[in-house]
């Protein structure tokens, strides 16, 4: 792969806005300053983690510091293509049936499914359900045209609220990651109003923000999927196990899934999906966010390859 292929530099803002994360700037030696230099590692499959441990936020621990673009360059050589084909599962007792036919609705039938969704307990306790958040469409009867689909766990509390997703800190937090992904128009950073749009595994809050039941995640997946089909984005970026689980099929801790490309299979699409951390785990374990950029940076590269065909060839020649 060429190295002058994938422009690194970022202004002044951008690198505000990702100190502001606690994210620390590797960059190449012309660049870098003195403090930010990188801590070099020795294994070449640093990027791609193999912690065995289940995922829990307490157990994913830093395991050794990374360069983030060296790394990210190194994951992107390593790509592994798994595979994980959305397909319909058991479903848990509904309070009424999950409305019939899903998988046929447009945009706005979709939206009022869920608005008026009560296939299982959480819609006891919900405010508001919590469709997605994006560009606007071009009109009111189709799903907006964006390249990127963020997807995070489940609302919380302020999402809950609002009927918005990640309108919290995680949410800040998310907009500045955003921000500093410059694969925007003209070199842009994506925001939530600009390229993205934003959902959730599930569409209502679980009490107390507790972890979603498989049978939840299941009831509510439809919904989803229906949603990548009418999206059509061209890279998905999960965030967190319940992201991760549904959109890769795998249950394997985050640290041991980051730093490669899964496929997702599903209708007649084929899609690229960059796993990553959480950004409430992120708010936590600051050290994670280096790695974090790292995985930014593999899904910008991945969308750039996607873009532009001599890049991608460039990337395979090279290996
Ligand atoms: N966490 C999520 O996964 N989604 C939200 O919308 C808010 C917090």
């Amino acid at each position: 792969m060429s190295d002058t292929s994938f422009d690194y530099s970022l202004d002044e803002r951008q690198r505000t806005m990702l100190e502001a994360m606690g994210i620390k700037l590797w960059l190449p030696d012309h660049e870098a300053a003195p403090s930010l230099a990188p801590t070099p590692t020795a294994d070449p499959q640093a990027a791609v983690e193999t912690v065995q441990k289940p995922v829990t936020a307490e157990n994913l621990e830093p395991k050794q510091p990374l360069a983030g673009i060296e790394s990210a360059q190194r994951a992107i050589k390593n790509i592994v293509f798994a595979e994980q084909i959305l397909e319909p599962t058991p479903t848990a007792l509904a309070l009424s049936p999950r409305p019939a036919g899903i998988e046929q609705m447009d945009w706005p039938a979709l939206q009022s499914a869920v608005s008026g969704c009560q296939a299982c307990g959480l819609c006891q306790s919900r405010k508001n359900t919590v469709f997605g958040v994006g560009q606007a469409p071009a009109d009111s009867a189709h799903a907006p045209q964006v390249d990127w689909l963020i997807v995070g766990e489940a609302p919380g509390e302020n999402e809950d609220a609002q009927g918005e997703p990640f309108v919290g800190q995680a949410g800040k937090l998310l907009d500045n990651m955003l921000a500093a992904m410059r694969v925007g128009e003209n070199g842009k950073g994506l925001s939530r109003s600009q390229g993205v749009y934003i959902a959730n595994v599930l569409k209502c809050r679980p009490p107390a923000n507790r972890n979603p039941s498989p049978e939840e995640v299941a009831m509510c997946e439809p919904y989803l999927a229906r949603q990548i089909e009418l999206l059509r984005p061209k890279i998905i970026l999960a965030m967190g196990k319940f992201a991760i689980s549904t959109l890769t099929g795998s249950n394997d801790p985050v640290g041991k899934l980051r730093g490669r490309v899964h496929t997702l299979k599903h209708a007649s699409l084929q899609l690229p999906v960059i796993v990553t951390y959480h950004p409430a785990y992120l708010l936590r374990n600051l050290p994670d966010k280096a790695k974090a950029w790292a995985d930014l940076l593999l899904a910008m590269q991945t969308y750039r390859e996607l873009s532009n065909p001599n890049e991608q060839a460039s990337l395979h020649t090279d290996r």
